[in-house]
């Protein structure tokens, strides 16, 4: 969906993460109204009614390319929860330092080995290490923590308040080497985890620990360089002795679709190389083979419907992600970690199988040349856990922006103490 002068319902809907419902529940109670398609009377937007949404703001806004901004200075990273490394990848092509990875999984930390041998791969469970040694040393403290609940009330909460999660292992690294600012990364669903109480716990506990943090926000993947639908919530602590902001990255107006993540064009500069790839049981493929590029469960016979989706078919909602078949025009919903599993099925657009390991890492924005350990299925979820390259680099030019003004207030500062005492 490029920017456009008019919009679709469900492209309104999807623009701004709400039901298609909801938009005609606005339409009928004069919140937002929808103009008419001549011909087929469908419910349309024109592109300036939609200036009232501060999230869509990118829709009006000329200067939305990011453009790249070098470092003026080497800046280090400490990644937790590193996976096979999209974060990571991403922030060395925005020219910062990763000087030490830390991961669980035998393999994800394989990954990371073979690919950049040169980097301080840590593996083990992140709670048997200390950081102790490297306060000072760290610009910035980044990781995807899974999430998990421990209980807030509305008081502050001190650090101890959320041990034995692994948030609190996060924020104990963050405590414990003092970076200049620190990133969470996590899945939307945290916004709402225990009614919101768990994210409120955790910007109190950052707050307490001397971090302010700033709104989080949830960054949707296809506004950066990303033919994904994929989203990931942000939480950003700026150390408090320093008064500068972090910018978010802004939207490119740009959008990517399947067709450019497996053929040649503007993401990648050849076709996407073969690879192995899991394969559907002869149930699922049946019932795909009948499933129209960009189509789902919908597109099959009623009563194939009903045999497929089984309870499902009576509960309602869209459930648009069930034995789909993605279009070479549009971006691919978001990746699993296991390719064939029921409900969130991605079948490839002219042939009846889930995307290959190749166009699995393609679609995440992974370069060819990052190559992946251990079996097939580990490969899949490896990559299915990562955050997209090409966001991950806006997020690492982000965070340049921040400490490049960070170094020059530093150095103005040195200046003037050394004129003083000439
Ligand atoms: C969402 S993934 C991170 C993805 C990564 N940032 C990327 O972009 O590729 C979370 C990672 O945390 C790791 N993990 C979970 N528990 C851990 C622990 N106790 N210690 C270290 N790593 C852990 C998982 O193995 C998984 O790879």
């Amino acid at each position: 969906m490029g920017i456009k002068d008019y919009y679709s319902l469900s492209e309104v809907a999807e623009l701004l993460g709400k039901s298609p419902e909801t938009l005609r529940r606005w339409d009928n109670n004069g919140k937002l109204t929808a103009l008419r398609e001549p011909m087929s009377n469908y419910r349309i937007y024109k592109k300036e009614q939609l200036k009232i949404f501060d999230e869509l703001s990118y829709l009006f806004n000329n200067d939305t390319e990011t453009s790249t901004i070098s470092p003026k200075g080497s800046f280090n990273v400490l990644e937790l929860f590193a996976g096979a490394g999209g974060l990571a990848i991403g922030l060395e092509q925005a020219g910062l330092k990763c000087i030490a990875l830390n991961e669980i999984d035998h393999w994800a930390a394989e990954t990371l080995r073979i690919n950049r041998p040169n980097w301080n791969v840590l593996e083990g469970d992140i709670k048997d290490l200390s950081f102790i040694s490297q306060k000072g040393k760290i610009d910035v403290v980044t990781g995807g923590f899974p999430c998990q609940s421990f209980s807030y009330a509305g008081k502050k909460l001190g650090l101890e308040d959320a041990r034995g999660t692994l948030f609190y292992e996060f924020a104990r690294v963050v405590d414990e080497t003092r970076p200049k600012i620190c990133i969470g990364e996590n899945v939307r669903g945290l916004l709402s985890h225990d009614s919101g109480d768990t994210l409120k716990g955790m910007i109190s506990i950052l707050d307490g620990l001397g971090y302010r943090v700033l709104e989080p926000k949830v960054l949707k993947a296809i506004y950066f360089k990303v033919p994904q639908k994929r989203e990931r919530l942000i939480l950003v602590g700026i150390r408090k002795d320093i008064e500068y902001d972090f910018e978010y990255p802004k939207p490119s107006k740009q959008i990517f679709t399947l067709k450019h993540a497996l053929k040649k064009g503007d993401l990648y500069s050849t076709d996407v190389p073969p690879s192995p790839g899991a394969k559907y049981p002869e149930s699922k493929r049946k019932i795909l083979d009948l499933i129209p590029p960009g189509g789902y469960w919908r597109d099959l016979p009623l009563d194939l419907q009903k045999q497929y989706m089984q309870k499902s078919f009576y509960l309602g909602g869209g459930k648009t992600g069930m034995a789909r078949r993605i279009s070479w025009e549009e971006p691919s919903l978001t990746l699993t970690c296991s390719p064939a599993q029921k409900q969130t099925e991605r079948c490839h657009p002219d042939e009846t199988r889930p995307f290959t390991v190749r166009e699995y890492a393609r679609i995440q924005t992974f370069p060819d040349e990052w190559e992946f350990a251990g079996p097939v299925s580990a490969h899949y979820k490896q990559i299915g856990n990562a955050v997209p390259v090409n966001m991950a680099r806006e997020i690492g030019f982000s965070i340049v922006k921040f400490l490049n003004l960070v170094q020059k207030h530093k150095e103005e500062n040195e200046l003037a103490i050394q004129h003083q005492n000439v």
